[in-house]
């Protein structure tokens, strides 16, 4: 082995030691360091955020629950919690360490990781076998994404959510809250505090 074959056995060992003290909080950190505008934050989600984005879900009724961003799974496991037993989970997220690591993580057979842009979740529902989604939660940094992709995204979310589902927004700025207005017929918003930073929640209910 030569001396920089070494040197970065050494390196890899010690980020991986790092990540495995760190946890999720490390794995996050790590992703935020190598793609800062789009994870768009250094602190995953609070409970109360959690607790308060998820009330209004009819769960005896979903059948396909998706989560756009899903970062370490902040979300995750308290939706899988609450979901039915043939109820399903789809999480999408571009970057593929977050989502090696929930494939790692979360052993569930109602879970399903896709490595992806929530731009393409029509062809993503479809690929797992349904047509359409009862609710659809985004934890994406819509004020910080690339040009039109936030407008594609909600567009195409539109398409998707059956009638009476809902897409879900937090965020610490009003853009996801905003572009919801323009595609959902009926906006409900909410505010929490109890965040790094506190975030504006919103629910864009499909009426049509
Ligand atoms: C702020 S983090 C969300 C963290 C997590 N949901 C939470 O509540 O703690 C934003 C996530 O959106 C993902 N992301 C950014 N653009 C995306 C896109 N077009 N499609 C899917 N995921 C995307 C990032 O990789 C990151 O995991």
């Amino acid at each position: 082995m030569s001396s920089n074959d070494f040197a970065r056995k050494q390196r890899v060992g010690l980020g991986t030691r790092i990540k495995r003290f760190l946890g999720p909080a490390g794995v996050f950190l790590k992703g935020f360091i190598e793609e800062p505008r789009m994870v768009g934050s250094v602190i995953p989600s609070s409970r109360v955020t959690i607790n308060a984005m998820l009330a209004p879900v009819d769960w005896a009724n979903t059948k396909l629950f998706v989560e756009y961003g899903p970062g370490v799974g902040t979300f995750c496991q308290p939706i899988l919690d609450r979901l039915p037993r043939d109820g399903e989970l789809l999480v999408i997220d571009t970057n593929p360490l977050f989502i090696d690591y929930l494939k790692k993580t979360i052993r569930d057979s109602r879970f399903h990781a896709v490595l992806g842009s929530a731009e393409d979740v029509e062809d993503i529902v479809r690929m797992i076998g349904h047509e359409k989604a009862d609710y659809v939660l985004s934890g994406l940094p819509f004020s910080t994404l690339p040009e039109g992709v936030g407008e594609a995204i909600v567009a195409a979310t539109g398409r998707v959510i059956r009638k009476g589902g809902a897409f879900m927004t937090y965020q610490f700025k009003g853009a996801a809250r905003d572009l919801t207005a323009e595609v959902f017929p009926k906006v409900e918003t909410g505010y929490v505090w109890w965040n790094i930073p506190p975030c504006i929640l919103a629910w864009g209910w499909q009426t049509d």
